[in-house]
């Protein structure tokens, strides 16, 4: 006798928003700090500088010793237990991250083996700064299709790392930090909608184009950027992927209670806002405490706004990641 298949729930999947952490280093430096640091080595910069161009006032920098995985692994239990579930519960386990600690195995199996998840799946998605939505968007795929019912999705960076800090165009931008959330099936409203997109052809504008050869790292090992083409670049592609996510749940702008962008600059933030009508004060903001955390940014922006309250249930959120690749994408939730 053929064996019966198993029967599926007629109510249609949906992922739904369970619980979110946030994994941030102790060391909090300064712009004040940083100056100091710069000046004592030769390199100019200013806090009013450092402020006026992109908002950042302080970032969280990992000690020595502390890696993505460290992070990664302190933000996925702050979300475990903001959603009150244990670690044997989490079916499938995705880190973005473009800065882990070893080649393989990759940032989420060694979560996974941290958090005693054995046979959860876990692997890494690499989209730099568009990673989180990204790893979002495929979850959701995964539980909207039954295949996974309790996702664990990290965002985690140590730029630190890929910084030259002789370059006071870059190494004043990045912070270290991971954020996570947890994502689960249910037939409640969860995430709406997602769209994810990328141009190798303008890979050229942001990049860490060093790599392992034989050994040793051949190479820039440092993080380049061409700053004026990103802005442009960014502020372009986000309003577009809003506007493409919101048509697909036949949403207006006006009624998204929270724009939660990647946080790069205060300034691509305000003009993304500006594009699509929302007030700043509908804009969550963490770049001016955290920095540019890269695939860190959304989770932890959105763990903050969460943890502050001012996102509540029933809210329209929309989460929005750009960066190397050239990458981006939006993913449109309801709480
Ligand atoms: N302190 C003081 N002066 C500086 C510093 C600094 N830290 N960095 C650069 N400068 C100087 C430059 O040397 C230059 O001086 P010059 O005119 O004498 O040559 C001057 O400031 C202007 O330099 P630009 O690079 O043209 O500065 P710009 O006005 O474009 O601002 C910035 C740079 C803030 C990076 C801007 O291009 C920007 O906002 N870009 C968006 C990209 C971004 O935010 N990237 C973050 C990572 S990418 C991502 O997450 C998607």
């Amino acid at each position: 006798m053929l064996p019966v298949p198993e029967i599926r729930s007629l109510t249609p999947l949906v992922s739904r928003l369970a619980g979110t952490g946030s994994g941030l280093p102790e060391r909090v430096v300064t712009n004040a700090d940083l100056v100091a640091d710069l000046a004592a080595r030769g390199i100019e910069t200013s806090d009013e500088w450092i402020v006026t161009r992109t908002g950042i006032r302080q970032r969280h920098l990992a000690e020595p010793g502390v890696g993505t995985t460290d992070l990664a692994e302190r933000a996925a239990r702050a979300a475990l237990a903001a959603a009150g579930m244990g670690t044997d519960t989490i079916d499938l386990i995705i880190v973005a991250t473009s800065t882990p600690d070893q080649v393989f195995p990759s940032t989420a199996c060694s979560v996974q083996g941290r958090l005693g998840a054995a046979g959860a799946a876990a692997f890494d998605v690499q989209a730099a700064c568009s990673g989180f939505v990204y790893a979002l968007a495929i979850a959701d795929a995964l539980i909207r299709g039954g295949a996974h019912r309790r996702a664990l999705i990290i965002g985690a960076e140590v730029y630190s790392r890929v910084l030259d800090w002789n370059d006071r165009g870059t190494c004043v931008l990045f912070g270290d930090g991971a954020g996570a959330v947890v994502l689960e099936a249910g037939s409640a409203p969860g995430i709406l909608g997602c769209r994810m997109h990328a141009d190798g052809a303008r890979g050229d504008i942001l990049s860490v184009a060093g790599r392992l050869n034989q050994g040793a790292a051949v190479g820039d090992p440092f993080l380049r950027m061409d700053g004026k083409a990103v802005f442009k670049l960014a502020v372009d592609v986000l309003e577009s992927s809003a506007r493409e996510v919101l048509a697909l749940a036949d949403m207006d702008p006006s009624r998204v209670d929270w724009l939660i962008p990647h946080q790069a600059n205060v300034r691509i933030l305000s003009a993304t806002a500006k594009r699509l009508g929302l007030a700043a004060e509908r804009v969550v903001v963490t770049v001016d405490r955290h920095g540019n955390t890269s695939a860190a940014s959304v989770p932890l922006a959105l763990d903050a706004a969460l943890a502050d309250g001012r996102v509540r249930p029933g809210q329209h959120l929309l989460l929005q990641g750009v960066g190397g690749g050239f990458t981006w994408g939006s993913v449109l939730l309801r709480t």
